[in-house]
């Protein structure tokens, strides 16, 4: 059975005092059956891993090498030492602005999963796609080449959340229906990647303009089984809301 996730990135946002005080503010919500994720600026996790509370802690970002002569990056080996559980990987802001291809995003999976940490794999196509009704090919493809050598046990320490990159941040919420039909595409090609148990057991967050007015709606859907939020997952309330709304 594939549990019930709300994950909040923070992305580039938040100075230490605003992300402090955020942070222990959501560590104290009470939520019975909703697996909660942070993800705040990577310089922030140490200090928040001491802060025990409900919340679970994810990186933005991880390096695609092991460790050696890579200024400016985090090893997945660093973040398993600060027992970091989570880390987002193939976002499309990463795709796009940094030129993250399916394979070096294949080379982040794997070392995560050696450093026991849970990918939070993203996919989701532009709207040019939508458009042409290339959405399906798409994240298929994303899919097949970002998942490419992972053993069944590997892929179920993965979350997926299928963000369509022309709702993120836009105020533009796939409908329902349309999150709820490309989850369900989502389990279909799992399920001949793998097999309908590991198909069925996964969790599959919605994200893109996630918001207390849509979440509901969002998450009744079979299988949407959570989101992975960005603006609105910067303030307390916001953020409750859309786990409240389960
Ligand atoms: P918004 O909720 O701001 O659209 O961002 C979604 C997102 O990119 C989460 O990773």
């Amino acid at each position: 059975m594939s549990r019930k996730v709300v994950a909040g990135n923070w992305k580039m946002n938040l100075n230490y005092n605003e992300a402090l005080s955020l942070f222990n503010s959501v560590n104290t919500i009470s939520a019975k059956d909703v697996e909660i994720i942070v993800a705040p600026a990577s310089i922030y996790l140490a200090e928040f891993s001491k802060c025990s509370g409900r919340v679970k802690l994810a990186a933005q970002n991880v390096s695609n090498f092991k460790s050696g002569a890579y200024t400016g990056e985090i090893s997945a080996q660093m973040l398993n030492s600060l027992n970091v559980e989570y880390c987002i990987v193939g976002h499309s802001e990463r795709r796009s602005y940094y030129n993250e291809t399916d394979q070096l995003i294949n080379q982040k999976l794997h070392l995560l999963l050696e450093n026991n940490i849970s990918p939070i794999f993203c996919c989701g196509e532009i709207l040019k796609d939508r458009e042409k009704g290339l959405h399906n090919t798409i994240i298929e493809q994303q899919l097949k080449h970002g998942l490419q050598d992972l053993t069944k046990s590997q892929l179920l320490n993965c979350i997926i959340a299928y963000e369509p990159v022309w709702a993120i941040g836009t105020g533009l919420t796939a409908t329902a229906e349309q999150a709820q039909q490309m989850h369900s595409f989502i389990r279909d090609v799992i399920s001949q990647l793998y097999d309908l148990e590991t198909a069925s057991s996964l969790s599959i967050l919605y994200g893109g303009s996630c918001k207390p007015s849509n979440s509901a709606e969002l998450f009744a859907k079979k299988d949407v089984n959570g989101g992975l939020i960005g603006g609105a997952a910067l303030k307390k309330e916001t953020f409750n809301e859309i786990i409240d709304s389960f």
